[in-house]
């Protein structure tokens, strides 16, 4: 027969209540115990065994009340559900990346399609195909990582590597952009890093000139920078001729307008060219019918132009304090 009270419940806390009722340190079967010495000896050993029962009983009661308890609550309760749910932090876009799909979006807009290629290369895609003869001081212009295995092979040191898989693999007409990460073995400073992100354009058609090789150029710095004030200046690259660097307009305004455009009020933004009929040769498109410009800027530079960051290193950092800052409204 059991000598404890018949309490049931599977409410946890009426449980722990009933629990420290008997078993807590003012419990009652602490009290029977303490009060134990105030019996006749005779007495002792019976009511002893009789305390101890109780203490088992209640404990056995508890443990099974505990567990009905949890079996309860696993089944599906409808709460308030008019509560205020949890806050869920959302993150935001890395600067790089904001800037770059903005240029994608621009590029879309007049017709231009995405490639991609990889990061790993050979000789020929970053070099050679793009008109670099072996040996050539101009392979020196971008300081290489090249691996040891597979043998031959380099991170790339511009996205230009996917004008010649994309013409490699589709006809003209081609007209598309390509983002990509790119790697140059640069000492770290405030301006370089080992590694950067670079948006590569190429179109081929019949008739293509450098005035349409302008005119894009021109509809894009209207778009990004609100600016349309831009020049050409002539340039080298083995695989463009002629070839051109871009430089926008920035101003003088402020003493960092002084710093940045070291004084010339302009900045230089990107390369550009025609493409060399002997790339369209080795991508194996007749440079007699089809002609190209290609183009190829890099991101962190413009991203720090635009935000106004002084050091590239910040976009490596991963402190969610800096890429907090940034909203997608370029
Ligand atoms: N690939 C060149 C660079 O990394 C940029 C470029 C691209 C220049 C396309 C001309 C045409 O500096």
């Amino acid at each position: 027969m059991e000598i404890v009270e018949s309490f049931e419940s599977t409410n946890p806390r009426e449980i722990e209540d009933f629990r420290l009722k008997y078993l807590g340190k003012k419990g009652l079967v602490a009290g029977f115990f303490k009060s134990i010495s105030q019996i006749s000896p005779q007495a002792r050993k019976p009511i002893g065994q009789l305390i101890n029962k109780l203490k088992k009983e209640v404990f056995q009661k508890v443990k099974r009340l505990e567990t009905q308890s949890k079996f309860d609550s696993s089944e599906p309760k409808v709460d308030d559900v008019s509560r205020p749910g949890f806050p869920i932090s959302s993150g935001n876009r890395h600067p790089i990346a904001i800037v770059k799909n903005r240029m994608i979006e621009i590029f879309s807009t007049i017709g231009f399609g995405l490639s991609e290629g990889p990061e790993i290369e050979d000789d020929w895609h970053n070099f050679s195909a793009l008109n670099f003869p072996k040996h050539h001081p101009a392979r020196d212009m971008q300081d290489t990582f090249y691996l040891q295995q597979p043998c031959g092979h380099l991170l790339r040191t511009h996205t230009s590597t996917v004008q010649v898989r994309h013409m490699e693999t589709h006809k003209p007409p081609i007209r598309i952009i390509s983002p990509g990460r790119v790697f140059r073995s640069e000492t770290i400073t405030a301006r370089s890093h080992c590694l950067f992100h670079q948006i590569e354009g190429l179109y081929i058609d019949k008739k293509v000139s450098f005035a349409d090789l302008k005119q894009t150029i021109h509809y894009f710095c209207e778009a990004l920078f609100k600016n349309s004030k831009m020049r050409l200046r002539p340039s080298y690259f083995p695989f463009t001729e002629p070839s051109a660097e871009v430089d926008i307009y920035w101003g003088l305004e402020t003493q960092a307008d002084y710093r940045i455009t070291k004084g010339t009020g302009w900045l230089e933004i990107m390369g550009c060219g025609m493409v060399d009929p002997n790339v369209l040769e080795n991508c194996g498109i007749d440079s007699n019918e089809y002609s190209g410009y290609a183009f190829g800027l890099g991101i962190e530079r413009i991203a720090m132009l635009l935000f106004q960051i002084e050091d590239i290193r910040l976009f490596y950092e991963n402190d969610i304090r800096f890429l907090s800052q940034f909203k997608a409204t370029l």
